[in-house]
């Protein structure tokens, strides 16, 4: 178990806030976990649970204890004809597990190639992108209560999985921290290539059809259109994509004919807050520190030394000005600490 006090949390939020926690622990073990929420001298105050803060604005220090998982490890816990099962440490990388499945030739994974994050925030936040979602791999997710140290086992169904939502940020928030979560893999070709424009991009490069090809050209999709993190500080998308009722959505396409948009069952249709923002006029816009992507209008940008009420200020007109030009209320994706 690694110890630190007064702390730089910058390594460890994509925004590149320059902010400081009070004491910041990294633990590799349940049993050093759980010693560390039943001592009250351990853990005095408030403390936060993190992944890589990949999701997270922090708005100024962190005046108690931030804790961060260092739970590693594979364990492969069948091998059958069509698929596996593989338990992995919530303190993993994402991206690390993805490169992994795909060297071993397992299906499923790799749409979400190179999401920033560790393998227990992608059970919490059901990461999702290119048409897959990891609620979809998730067989069982295992995490400790926070009152008493004891390990419950989720199923997949227990963690009622929904766009970018689980169990855990809602009735169950703050009450359990993910320690592993077990996938269960195809080893039957499943590919999943009509999201945009992968297939395109496959035909294109008259590459074969593999995972590793899949992986690379994802990899290149996100690369030109996602911002790195290491040059400019980000967190991915900023806003979930609004979910409307099918009446509001027909209001909305008289308005503006040309609006994208995704059924997600008979009453719902998702549509994207990128072209909403861009629609208001947003998209590569810069106030102060902070921007809009040019390049994806739901990205939200620090230009360098931005502080998290500058971002929270652009988000807010942001807000704003698409409530007042569609009747729409975005909803950040981001937490803001
Ligand atoms: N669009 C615009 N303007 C833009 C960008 C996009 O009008 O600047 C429109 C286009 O019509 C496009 C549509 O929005 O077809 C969707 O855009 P895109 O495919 O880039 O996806 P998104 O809905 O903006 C979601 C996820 C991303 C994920 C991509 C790809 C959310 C909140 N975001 O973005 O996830 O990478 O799909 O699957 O669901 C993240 O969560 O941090 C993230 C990056």
């Amino acid at each position: 178990m690694k110890v630190n006090y007064d702390y730089s949390l910058l390594p460890h939020n994509t925004f590149g806030m320059d902010v400081r926690a009070a004491c910041f622990i990294e633990y590799d073990s349940e049993t050093e976990l759980r010693h560390l929420l039943l001592s009250e001298k351990c853990l005095p105050g408030k403390w936060l649970h993190i992944g890589r803060g990949s999701n997270l604005l922090f708005t100024k220090n962190y005046e108690g204890t931030v804790l961060h998982s260092g739970i590693k490890g594979y364990d492969l816990l069948s091998d059958g004809d069509d698929s596996v099962e593989i338990r992995v440490g919530a303190g993993e990388k994402w991206d690390d597990f993805v490169r992994y499945a795909v060297a071993n030739e397992w299906y499923g994974a790799e749409n979400l190639s190179l999401i920033p994050g560790e393998v227990g925030a992608s059970a919490v936040q059901n990461i999702g992108a290119y048409g897959v979602e990891v609620k979809d791999l998730i067989v069982a997710v295992e995490a400790m209560d926070v009152t008493n140290g004891e390990l419950r086992r989720f199923t997949n169904e227990k963690c009622r999985y929904a766009y970018r939502d689980s169990i855990f940020k809602n009735e169950l928030k703050g009450q359990y921290i993910v320690t592993h979560v077990t996938y269960r893999l195809s080893k039957v070709p499943v590919y999943h290539l009509d999201y945009g424009n992968i297939r395109a991009e496959l035909e294109r490069e008259a590459c074969a059809l593999t995972l590793e090809n899949i992986r690379r050209v994802i990899v290149r999709i996100r690369k030109e259109k996602l911002p790195d993190p290491k040059e400019k500080g980000n967190a991915g998308s900023f806003f979930m994509n609004p979910y409307l009722y099918k009446e509001q959505f027909k209001h909305l396409q008289n308005m503006c004919p040309d609006i994208p948009y995704y059924p997600v069952d008979d009453n719902k249709v998702k549509v994207p807050a990128a072209w909403l923002i861009e629609r208001c006029g947003w998209k590569g816009r810069s106030v102060g520190h902070v921007s809009v992507c040019d390049k994806q209008a739901l990205i939200i940008v620090n230009e360098g030394n931005a502080t998290g009420d500058e971002v929270v200020r652009l988000a807010d007109a942001i807000i704003a000005s698409v409530h007042e030009t569609f009747g729409i209320t975005l909803v950040p994706e981001v937490n803001y600490i």
